[in-house]
């Protein structure tokens, strides 16, 4: 299972950073919706779904925190601890974030709006629905 996460180039001055992303040179979709959590408590787990088409990238642009993949045959952990990272996240892929720092903000390009519909909730669900792919 391949993980794509990608490497960002702030454009850094004296004064700071900054980090432009733009939908097709930067984001390879339609950025449709953003949102955010933060203040998340320690000991949460968030996600634990899957999309059957949605796509995503997420940043945590303050603080860290693990995402964990499983597209029903394998799982990778991955750590975003770096506010230019982003992790991009294909359909079917169930996904949990966890280990969220206290200062955690974490981020979410996603290519289409909110829709019920497209969310899988149940992981014996998910794991019929991606061994009908
Ligand atoms: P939830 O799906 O529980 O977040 P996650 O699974 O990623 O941990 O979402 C929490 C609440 O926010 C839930 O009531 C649905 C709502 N919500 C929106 O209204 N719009 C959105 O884009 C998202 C992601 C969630």
């Amino acid at each position: 299972m391949q993980v794509v996460k990608y490497m960002f180039q702030p454009h850094g001055d004296e004064r700071g950073q900054l980090v432009s992303l733009e939908e097709y040179t930067d984001i390879p979709f339609t950025i449709k919706r953003v949102y955010f959590m933060y203040d998340t408590l320690q000991n949460v787990v968030r996600g634990k779904h899957a999309h059957k088409n949605l796509e995503q990238i997420l940043f945590c642009v303050n603080g860290s925190c693990k995402v964990s993949l499983d597209n029903g045959k394998e799982k990778k952990v991955v750590n975003l601890e770096k506010p230019y990272e982003g992790l991009y996240i294909p359909g079917n892929m169930w996904r949990e974030m966890y280990d969220f720092s206290e200062d955690a903000v974490l981020m979410v390009l996603a290519s289409e709006i909110y829709n019920e519909e497209d969310y899988i909730r149940d992981y014996e669900e998910f794991l019929r629905f991606v061994q009908k792919e």
